[in-house]
């Protein structure tokens, strides 16, 4: 999704929607003095003729409703309806409907759908997704999303929302450098899609189970291959990513996969770069043939905002603007964020670019999620959630849920003895330094709405023990840093906390950064402080992507490093819990944390997953990059010590084949997953994993497995993941279920699944066991 602000053309756009909206609710303050009510349509005590149609029957299949609906509608009506700010049919008792919502980590005023007002002033702002990733809990993800979903149907019932919501971003995080690395869940392909399934069904499910209803409609975005906003130059409006079938089909289209099938998310958004030389927009086969054709998504595809407009405009990749709409129609797109569509469609028609027939069938699919959402059942007091409302915004349990994802995520990176946790009883003065130690805003990142409230680390500290506080740089860009007051204050205090790292300033959408050192002087503030320091020091990095802080992995005078992403309303909290020991550090880094010197031989444009000996290419991420990390991916250590052990596990793998299978004849590197054999052929690991410590844990077990050296194979993957919470001093069993031809299989050259025969290693913690796939 585009902020539209920061680019020149679009601030018109973006302008336009705003002012519309304040027409609108001035407007209506003086008729109705605010719109509290939902809008819907089939308002049947208003109008009871709308009872004789059949697309308010809600006896019928949404198909037929469907149907009926687009039956009665003019051309007009229907490209009206092709676009984000619907227009009405008022002789049917259809309402406008703004289709743009945004709930990234909470419900967010970012989109023209969706306000904040006296009736509801915030909603629950939970931390940046990179870090509820970080907490490696499946069940967490979702619980997120069904408290973002009740907010937002709170919001809509009293006229402050709308129903479609264009969340989450599960673009895979490639590059340290990317401005809205924060956004997602980070660079591993499983973590992505159980974190993409997790938060839609979170946002979908309705209480009836039934999975033609929506509670709200979650849209996974920016399909695909998109995670360069500008960088050097290079604009993602114009960026065409060369990307191999390999690494699209193992690396950038898993979490969009998961998304629309386990997920059965209602939309996905295409993005605006081009892959290999198409706007992803406008392709036929990345649209109908793989998000409807093979994943076969029930729901509608949107475009990101203005995105058509942007394939024709600044790509140049068609002649005219008519021939840009009738392309992405044609390729499988329903919705159009912006106005092209409903500029130029009837253009497209009249000259014959398109058929109504490809209308129909977008505009139906639009309809179809508006009917599964309840829109056309009339009024929504009486229907499912209707009783929802500014009561259940913002309560005490939503609040503390997001103050727990932010505890859950937040990640210990290194701890000497003796430094944390920190006892309150005897702190009688805590150091808290850094220009993010006071912090608010800045916690909750982008994409954010109106927190229900804040509360600052420094908050948070000086609620537990007396503190001294000095940021020790105007802001994050600390030009200059103020060393003197902060090392006075560190070389007295008890203890010295030190919280830096970014904001939205140094990292953002549209501003992906050059540089991953702590930006300007932040880096002479933290070892000066450290050097003054009398007792221990605790460095905190808030920031979305990796920093290269060796310096302070090295200083022995730093004595712990946290870091806790964009920790959203309550993070002050959850570090402070962490930090006196009210909480035991369970996060693990969904992403690899680089040196300087990758960036500087990395080209952020270049796709390429898997390095390339022959050029020096590193490769990216832990699966492929087998250079020097400041940290690892699922780095992350506790107050505990935690053992792990291998109860059950097999030594070998038999995968059966027909008699006349050619493996059986003669040398195979790997077998076919769509070949039959590959039907239910599964077996168990189960771990044991042990807490020698005191204190309660709860702990991530990470399953990787290193498959045979073929077919340019990650050189480690992860299997699965399991949270889990181990009281003191006690043992518990994690199992998994592997499925050889799901969880084993890497993708070949060509993108075909294959399962590598030969010897496989698991790895859990520092365990390694090897066992034989053959046939
Ligand atoms: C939409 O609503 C406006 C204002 O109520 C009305 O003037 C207009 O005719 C309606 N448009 C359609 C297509 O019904
Ligand atoms: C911390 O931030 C809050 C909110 O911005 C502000 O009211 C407060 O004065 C700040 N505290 C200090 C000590 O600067
Ligand atoms: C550390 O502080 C001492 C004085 O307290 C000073 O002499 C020394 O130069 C400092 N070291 C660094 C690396 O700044
Ligand atoms: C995972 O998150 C859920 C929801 O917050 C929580 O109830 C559960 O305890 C968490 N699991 C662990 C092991 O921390």
């Amino acid at each position: 999704m585009a902020c539209t602000e920061n680019r020149q053309p679009k601030v018109s756009v973006f302008l336009c929607f705003s002012f519309v909206y304040v027409v609108a609710v001035l407007f209506s303050c003086e008729r109705v003095s605010g719109q509290t009510s939902a809008v819907f349509a089939c308002d049947v005590a208003k109008n009871p003729a709308l009872a004789g149609y059949g697309f308010c029957d809600k006896s019928l299949s949404v198909e037929d409703r469907v149907a009926d609906l687009v039956k009665r509608l003019t051309l007009r009506d229907k490209i009206g309806n092709l676009v984000n700010s619907a227009v009405n049919v008022s002789r049917l008792g259809i309402p406008k409907y703004e289709w743009w919502s945004e709930a990234l980590h909470g419900v967010s005023n970012i989109g023209p759908g969706t306000r904040f007002s006296s009736v509801v002033p915030g909603a629950t702002s939970f931390p940046m997704p990179i870090l509820t990733a970080a907490s490696f809990n499946s069940s967490l993800f979702e619980a997120i999303g069904r408290v973002v979903s009740t907010e937002a149907r709170a919001m809509y019932n009293v006229g402050l929302a709308g129903l479609t919501y264009w969340s989450p971003n599960i673009n895979i995080f490639r590059d340290p450098r990317w401005g809205r690395g924060q956004e997602t869940p980070g660079e591993d392909p499983l973590l992505s899609s159980k974190y993409a399934s997790g938060y839609v069904k979170g946002l979908q499910q309705t209480d009836d189970g039934d999975s033609n209803k929506l509670k709200v409609a979650a849209c996974c975005k920016h399909y695909t291959a998109y995670d360069l906003d500008n960088w050097k130059g290079v604009q993602r409006y114009t960026f065409n990513a060369v990307v191999t079938q390999q690494d699209l089909d193992d690396t950038f289209q898993p979490p969009f996969k998961s998304c629309v099938i386990d997920g059965n998310v209602a939309s996905v958004m295409c993005s605006y770069n081009q892959v290999n030389g198409k706007p992803t927009c406008a392709d036929p086969d990345l649209l109908k043939g793989i998000i409807r054709g093979k994943w076969k998504l029930n729901g509608y595809i949107v475009s990101d905002c203005d995105s058509v407009e942007v394939l024709f405009k600044d790509q140049h990749y068609t002649k005219t603007p008519e021939e840009a709409a009738a392309q992405t129609i044609l390729a499988g797109l329903d919705l159009n964020c912006g106005d092209y569509l409903g500029k130029y469609t009837e253009g497209a028609v009249n000259q014959g670019l398109v058929d109504e027939a490809a209308i129909n069938n977008a505009v139906s699919n639009n309809f179809a999620t508006l009917m599964r959402l309840g829109f056309f059942d009339g009024d929504p007091s009486k229907q499912p959630y209707g009783n929802l409302g500014p009561k259940d915004v913002c309560t005490s349990e939503n609040r503390e849920l997001a103050r727990e994802a932010a505890r859950q995520g937040i990640v210990l990176l290194k701890n000497s003895a003796g430094s944390l946790p920190l006892n309150a009883k005897a702190i009688k003065s805590l150091g808290v330094i850094g220009p993010n130690a006071n912090a608010t805003r800045v916690m909750i990142g982008n994409y954010e709405g109106i927190p229900c409230s804040y509360i600052s680390p420094l908050q948070a500290l000086t609620a537990l023990v007396p503190t001294s506080y000095a940021p020790g740089c105007a802001n994050v860009q600390c030009a200059n840093a103020e060393l003197d007051d902060a090392t006075q204050i560190a070389a007295s205090a008890d203890a010295t906390v030190i919280i830096v790292g970014a904001s939205l300033a140094i990292e953002a959408e549209s501003l992906d950064r050059i540089n991953i050192l702590l930006p300007g002087q932040q880096q002479l503030l933290v070892s000066q402080v450290a050097n003054a320091s009398k007792g221990p020091v605790i460095l905190v990095i808030m920031s979305g992507g990796g920093m290269d802080v060796s310096f302070a992995k090295s200083n022995d005078k730093i004595t712990s490093i946290l870091w806790v992403g964009y920790p959203g309303e309550a993070g002050g909290a959850a570090i402070a819990d962490v930090i006196f020991g009210f909480y035991n550090p369970s996060g693990r880094l969904p992403m690899t944390w680089y040196p300087q010197s990758y960036v500087n031989k990395v080209p952020m444009t270049n796709m390429n997953m898997r390095a390339d000996p022959a050029t020096g290419y590193p490769g990216r991420t832990y699966r492929f990059y087998k250079g020097e990390t400041v940290f690892s991916f699922g780095d992350g250590i506790s107050f505990s010590n935690i053992d792990h052990n291998i109860v059950k596990a097999p030594q070998l793998v038999s995968v059966p084949l027909a008699e006349d299978h050619e493996c059986r004849s003669s040398e195979c590197m790997s077998l076919d997953v769509a070949d039959e054999h590959c039907q239910n052929l599964a077996f168990d690991i189960h771990l044991g994993v042990k807490n020698m410590g005191q204190r309660s844990s709860n702990h991530v077990v990470l399953l990787f497995f290193t498959p045979p050296d073929v077919h340019n194979a990650p050189q480690k993957h992860l299997l699965g993941f399991e949270k889990v919470h181990l009281p003191g001093k006690s043992e518990a069993q994690v199992r998994f279920k592997v499925d050889v031809c799901k969880d084993l299989s890497v993708v070949d050259e060509l993108g075909n699944r294959k399962v590598p025969l030969g010897q496989h290693l698991l790895h859990v913690g520092n365990l390694k066991h090897p066992f034989i796939v053959r046939v």
